[in-house]
């Protein structure tokens, strides 16, 4: 029996490192990439999408938070991957990552996943495509609002890139490189080549430029479906909404006869609610306490977390945190163990405790 070497050597190399500047406080202490969306931690949906399109051998690049990445995602068997850690000392870059995974990827084909990012619908028929056409690499796009923020690819009239720029000023399309990536060993030979950015990073943009350049063959596919981003406490929310939207009701824990849930709604196992209105798509974490409160749509409070006196609404509240008493949040990301409570006595006053790089909104 012959069996295609190209079909069976495909891994995956998923970046977990990175400085997560744009998500302080929250990354000062704990990994971006493991921020719960739906309870479930961004990089998990990652690594899930990468079993389900039939690639088993996983390289995750890890930092500073690597003791975290590790304890949370073990040897991967859970997902049916075996994973190899990769250290960066440094977040040096997209094709700095590349370039230090070069032995463990030797000559194989790999898809290249950013952690952070999160993609509806998998990357199966994205694995397929490049599996059966085998372009020296392949790009997905996406059309964006403001492409400023982004990778974005100058396109020709017969759809096919003929650049790449970081971030532009002045954008040439509306098309976004989203965090997935497919890249034949060919692409080792241009990290290789190129300098360091402006701010420092080997970018993985001037890498698939360089094989632009030399006339090799890198496609694009657009996708249609959804793609974020969460490297950011807005589109974190965003992509904890869309997630909710497609929630299936499971009470496991207690509510109790003075409550109500409304709509999808999932309580888990040890989690109590008293005296409470629930109006779901909302996801109510296990040993989860809430009391004399209200918890409204696209809402996910994770594990061990006390809510009384308080409503809280379009929100992520991580695990062993308490609100108590405090009217209505909104559109929030609470860290672990956060304690939000109201002021004693003390009018037309602030009191607070807060990390380097918090950001707090006041109603004045
Ligand atoms: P980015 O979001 O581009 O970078 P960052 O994590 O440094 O975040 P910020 O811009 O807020 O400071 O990274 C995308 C993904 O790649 C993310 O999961 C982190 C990871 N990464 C690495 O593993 N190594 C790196 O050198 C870089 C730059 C990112």
């Amino acid at each position: 029996m012959v069996i295609d070497a190209r079909v069976k050597q495909m891994k995956a190399l998923v970046l977990s490192g990175g400085a997560g500047t744009r998500l302080r406080p929250i990354t000062h202490t704990s990994a971006k990439q493991l921020v719960p969306v739906a309870n479930k931690a961004v990089l998990f949906y990652g690594l899930e999408s990468i079993a389900e399109a039939g690639i088993t051998e996983v390289g995750v690049i890890v930092g500073d938070t690597a003791a975290e990445i590790q304890e949370a995602v073990g040897d991967g068997s859970k997902f049916g991957l075996e994973i190899t850690y990769i250290p960066q000392e440094r977040p040096l870059g997209l094709a700095h990552a590349v370039l230090i995974a070069r032995d463990w990827l030797g000559d194989d084909d790999f898809v290249m996943y950013l952690g952070d990012n999160f993609i509806v619908g998998g990357i199966s028929s994205l694995v397929d495509e490049f599996r059966s056409n085998r372009p020296d690499a392949q790009i997905l796009l996406t059309k964006v609002a403001d492409p400023r923020a982004f990778g974005v690819a100058e396109l020709d009239a017969a759809g096919q890139v003929v650049g790449l720029e970081e971030k532009p000023e002045e954008p040439k399309s509306e098309f976004a490189l989203v965090g997935v990536y497919l890249f034949t060993p060919l692409i080792h030979d241009a990290v290789r080549e190129i300098q360091p950015s402006w701010r420092g990073e080997l970018e993985i943009t001037h890498a698939i430029q360089h094989l632009i350049d030399k006339r090799a063959d890198v496609r694009c596919t657009v996708i249609e479906g959804y793609w974020k981003d969460t490297g950011n406490v807005v589109d974190m929310l965003e992509v904890n909404r869309t997630v909710l939207e497609g929630l299936d009701q499971r009470i496991d824990g207690e509510v109790d006869e003075d409550s109500e849930t409304i709509g999808r709604v999932v309580v888990e196992e040890g989690a109590r609610i008293v005296r409470s209105r629930i109006v779901g798509p909302a996801v109510i974490g296990a040993g989860t306490v809430v009391e004399d409160s209200y918890v409204g749509p696209f809402t996910s409070v994770a594990e061990n977390c006390r809510i009384t006196d308080s409503e809280v609404e379009f929100s992520i509240v991580l695990r062993d945190s308490s609100i108590h008493g405090v009217g209505r949040i909104e559109n929030s990301l609470i860290g672990r163990h956060a304690e939000v409570t109201p002021a004693p006595n003390v009018p037309s006053a602030h009191r607070l405790v807060l990390g380097d790089h918090s950001k707090v909104q006041i109603h004045t």
